[in-house]
């Protein structure tokens, strides 16, 4: 219900609040130097790409791997490269339980969390008239379960901390129905989490941001596959998949000071396929 123009006007305790207090210069707003950033899906694709734009302006990165132990190669590799300290932690996210515990430990081993980036996700692509139930529950437990455990349990730390970033991996297909793949589950759990990461941004507004991102697609293992690839270079004005190394730039962004003003935000990066 809407107030009256004078009942709007009266003056409210601890309003308007302070600016953050963050350097006005905007190289320096990207600096992550003493900042502690979670991210999981890490020993490839996006997350990999994500773990490096963090260690490249100088943050501490926890790498969350599922089967692929290319992440404590990695993990290693990145720590000697830029100086930052690293660790890998297997963790299923789909089980709530290890979610816990692995979160508890990156708090023993760094201090705090500064910033957990819930990029895992998985597709099994198929009409619904095709996909079995195990196969939509599979997708579910790790693209809508594996979020909620994760932010759930990041979350807690932060209220506690008083400070904290989440950064949703969402996608496109949140918003458009892909083709020529009919897909309803995975593009079911990809706005199930975008509007639940805009939730969370409101719920948590005295503690933390939330925003997602929602990428088009970007060559990984989850990228266009063989039957779709002519049709996403025809689709995207661009004319291509995105490179990783084009996505680092907004995850970075989104977890530095240069985005304090940011929050319950799903941007989309996508050369353009949802445009027509
Ligand atoms: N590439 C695209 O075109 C595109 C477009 C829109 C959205 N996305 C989203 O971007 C995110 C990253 O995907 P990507 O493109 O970088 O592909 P990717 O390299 O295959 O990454 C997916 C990651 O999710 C992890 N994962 C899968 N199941 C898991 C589980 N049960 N527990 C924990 N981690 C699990 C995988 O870990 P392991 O390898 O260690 O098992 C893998 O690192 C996904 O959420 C995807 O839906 C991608």
């Amino acid at each position: 219900m809407s107030m009256t123009v004078e009942e709007a006007g009266v003056e409210r305790p601890g309003f308007p609040k302070p600016f953050p207090n963050t350097p006005s210069n905007v190289l320096e707003q990207f600096q992550m130097k003493g900042k502690v950033t979670v991210v999981n899906g890490a020993a490839d694709g996006i997350g990999l790409a994500v773990a490096y734009a963090m260690a490249e302006a100088g943050g501490n990165v926890a790498l969350w791997y599922n089967s692929n132990h290319a992440a404590i190669t990695r993990a290693e590799e990145i720590a000697k490269e830029f100086g930052v300290k690293t660790k890998a932690y297997q963790v299923a996210v789909e089980n709530a339980d290890a979610v816990e515990k692995t979160m508890d430990e990156v708090v023993n081993d760094f201090g705090k969390i500064d910033v957990f980036v819930a990029n895992a996700g998985m597709a099994i692509s198929k009409p619904i008239l095709e996909q079995t139930l195990p196969e939509y529950d599979k997708q579910m437990s790790v693209n809508v379960n594996g979020v909620v455990y994760c932010a759930k349990f990041a979350g807690h730390h932060f209220k506690r901390q008083g400070f904290g970033n989440l950064i949703i991996t969402s996608s496109m297909s949140a918003r458009i129905v892909n083709v020529p793949i009919d897909q309803p589950i995975y593009n079911g759990t990809k706005a199930f989490i975008s509007h639940f990461g805009k939730s969370l941004a409101h719920e948590w507004k005295d503690f933390a941001r939330v925003n997602i991102v929602s990428p088009g697609f970007f060559d990984t293992k989850m990228g266009a596959g063989e039957k779709v690839i002519n049709e996403a270079y025809r689709m995207t004005p661009l004319g291509r998949q995105g490179h990783t190394k084009e996505i680092k730039g907004l995850y970075l962004y989104l977890a530095s000071d240069a985005s304090t003003y940011m929050t319950g935000s799903d941007v989309l990066i996508d050369g353009g396929y949802c445009l027509p």
